[in-house]
């Protein structure tokens, strides 16, 4: 049974081998391992017992949160493991007092813009080469809600 737990240190090898996974300018071990210690970060993983099988990681400035990145293993996908992180997420928001969440997503991403559509993500601009490697534009998507 996947489970949705927050991030610690027992994770962050897993969580590191992830990013390697699954994006060109993955984090280091060490830069996910710092993000324990920033009392303004919050990371959350879904864990099928040991396995780490998908992540998200956030910062939140006042109330206003950056959704850094999220993946999902390659075999646990198409079950709804993003959707279910992200609305944890949120719920956990809330309760900091954040107003809303944002995120960034490469234009050619149309899957993950799918999900974030059904999770109540709007467009509200674009970064113009904003990734590297390879180079693209960025949609900036964002949900807000009430506290
Ligand atoms: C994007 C990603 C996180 C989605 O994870 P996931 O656990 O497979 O997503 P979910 O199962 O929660 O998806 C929920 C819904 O979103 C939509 N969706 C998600 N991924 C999709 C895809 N690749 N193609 C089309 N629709 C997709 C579907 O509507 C899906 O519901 P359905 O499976 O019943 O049709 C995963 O594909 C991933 O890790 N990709 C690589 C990293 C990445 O691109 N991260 C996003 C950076 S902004």
């Amino acid at each position: 049974m996947i489970e949705i737990v927050e991030m610690n240190a027992n994770h962050v090898p897993q969580v590191a081998e992830l990013e390697k996974m699954c994006f060109h300018d993955p984090w280091s071990e060490a830069s996910v391992a710092s993000e324990l210690g920033n009392p303004l970060s919050l990371w959350l993983v879904a864990a099928d017992g040991e396995k780490v099988v998908g992540y998200v990681g956030s910062q939140t400035v006042i109330d206003m949160t950056d959704m850094m990145n999220i993946a999902v293993h390659p075999d646990f996908r198409r079950r709804g493991v993003a959707k279910m992180l992200v609305e944890r997420l949120v719920d956990a928001l809330k309760d900091r007092q954040s107003r809303c969440l944002m995120l960034e997503v490469r234009a050619s991403n149309t899957g993950a813009q799918l999900l974030y559509e059904i999770l109540g993500f709007v467009q509200v601009g674009i970064r113009k080469n904003y990734y590297r490697n390879p180079k693209e534009d960025a949609l900036i998507l964002r949900k807000e809600w009430e506290i």
